[in-house]
């Protein structure tokens, strides 16, 4: 029953976006900032009880009986992405680590075989993971007492490629599945043809229909679904099913089987890959129900975007150095989505940015040295700053670009006092 409420109201949303769509054009601002922590504007009461139904699974402290594991690195999604609340950032001390190896013909591997039931974590005497996040905590010990994973560091031994990542927020992130492919390759130049040093390339997501990749550091997954089940069984070892393979045939899903074919092609909430996700820690598989990964989904594509602070004219003023010295090159102030404009100050295209950043990390098409624009808005309410949160500034995150920025950078390095004063009220503002 409660299932088929969720799912009621994520057929609810559709309308809503319907009308929303109906109301604007081309060129409109879209109505979709609040609070860190809000619904955008405009869900009705049935749609919020699944926001905040998907908030609390968002919070949720998952156990060992619930599936937590067998290895995991956090017990919850809010743990990591908690500040200012949740669908925050994280400080440094909740990084994680990849690890990958290269294969015979060049390509980043992980290092660990997939868990099968032979060598299950159960009962394993070798360790086996799902990808290259490699997880702190492993199948011994209970929540209060998590053992160490017993994942031997791999920078010592079997890693070519060793990276951390830090958290980054997800406010209005969400929003990014409404725009269009058009409107990403509109500003994509892979040979850089107009000769300006910036290139901008996308991330074509094979295992989700060919879109294009919109979400993480890499532009890896093209729907916040496959974003999830990947969080899910690698940060928490908690596995589930995908939507749409999920589905099954009785009579009460058929309209919303349907429904979530429009969402698909609606949404670009593209199918995440279709494989079921085992992982042989003893709890019976899939450990996230298809509602709770539905209302999961929903509260991120409808957690509002950052409110724009101030605009005054110190703000105006380094808006005007933000374009002189070609940061929206790459932070392009405003997208069309389907419900009208909005202002991540991103391209979500991926760029070079120089071997002082690279970090060797491939994710399929994007490359060692290739990272996702990172959005500014909400700036001014997140820190530390760049992929593995090595910029305790934002200072020092601009001069730490490189690469296809690296002029920008400079003309940066090189402004007065006066200019780079306003251009960090302009940051702040954002
Ligand atoms: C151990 C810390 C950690 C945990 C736990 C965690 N995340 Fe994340 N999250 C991250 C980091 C770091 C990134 C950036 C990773 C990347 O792109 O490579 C990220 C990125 C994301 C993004 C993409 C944001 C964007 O800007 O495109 C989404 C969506 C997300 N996480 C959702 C979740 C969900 C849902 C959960 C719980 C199932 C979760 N995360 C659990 C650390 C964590
Ligand atoms: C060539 C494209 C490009 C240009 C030009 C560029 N940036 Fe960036 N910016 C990026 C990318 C890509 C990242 C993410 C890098 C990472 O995570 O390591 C980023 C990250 C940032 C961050 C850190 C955001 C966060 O939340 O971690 C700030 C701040 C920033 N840029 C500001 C600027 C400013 C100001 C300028 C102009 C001086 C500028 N950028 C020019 C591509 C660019």
């Amino acid at each position: 029953m409660r299932t088929f409420l969720i799912l009621s109201s994520v057929f609810g949303a559709l309308t809503l976006l319907a009308i929303l769509e109906s109301f604007s054009s081309a060129g409109e601002e879209a109505n979709v900032s609040g609070n860190f922590g809000a619904a955008i504007p405009g869900l009705n009461t049935g749609q919020l009880a699944t926001f905040e139904f998907g908030r609390s699974i968002f919070k949720k402290s998952f156990t060992r009986r619930e599936g937590l594991g067998p290895h995991f690195n956090a017990t919850s999604c809010a743990s990591c992405h908690e500040d200012p609340v949740e669908g925050g950032s994280a400080q440094r001390y909740r990084d994680f680590f990849l690890a990958g190896r290269l294969n015979q013909e060049g390509i980043l591997e992980k290092i660990y075989p997939d868990c099968t039931e032979f060598n299950a974590p159960t009962q394993r005497t070798e360790c086996c993971l799902p990808s290259m996040v490699i997880p702190h905590y492993g199948p011994r010990g209970d929540n209060e007492n998590p053992v160490a994973s017993g994942v031997e560091h791999p920078s010592l031994s079997q890693a070519d490629v060793v990276a951390n990542r830090n958290a980054p927020p997800m406010f209005g992130v969400g929003l990014f599945r409404l725009i269009s492919d058009e409107e990403i390759l509109s500003r994509a130049d892979p040979q850089d043809a107009n000769g300006d040093g910036i290139s901008g390339r996308i991330n074509r997501i094979e295992d989700e229909d060919n879109q294009i990749g919109r979400f993480g550091y890499k532009c890896q997954t093209a729907s916040i679904e496959a974003f999830n089940r990947g969080a899910l069984n690698n940060q928490m070892g908690i596995t589930s099913n995908s939507i749409e393979f999920a589905m099954g045939p009785g009579q009460d899903e058929k309209p919303f089987l349907d429904e979530l074919f429009e969402i698909k092609t609606a949404y670009a909430q593209v199918a995440a890959p279709v494989d079921e996700l085992t992982d042989y820690d003893g709890v019976q598989d899939p450990e996230l129900s298809r509602g709770e990964l539905i209302a999961l989904v929903f509260f991120q594509e409808n957690l509002a975007a950052p409110r724009r602070g101030r605009i005054t004219s110190s703000v105006r003023q380094g808006e005007s150095v933000f374009l002189r010295i070609g940061c929206a090159n790459c932070h392009a102030a405003s997208l069309n989505t389907r419900i009208g404009k909005i202002h991540p100050y991103t391209d979500l295209l991926l760029h070079d940015m120089g071997p002082e950043l690279a970090d060797g990390i491939t994710m399929k098409q994007a490359l060692g040295n290739e990272f996702r624009t990172q959005p500014l808005w909400g700036l001014c309410e997140h820190s530390p700053f760049l992929h593995d949160g090595r910029a305790a500034t934002v200072r020092e995150a601009i001069l730490l670009h490189g690469g296809e920025a690296e002029s920008s950078r400079n003309a940066y390095a090189e402004l007065n006092q006066q200019d780079t004063l306003m251009l960090h009220r302009f940051l702040e503002s954002l």
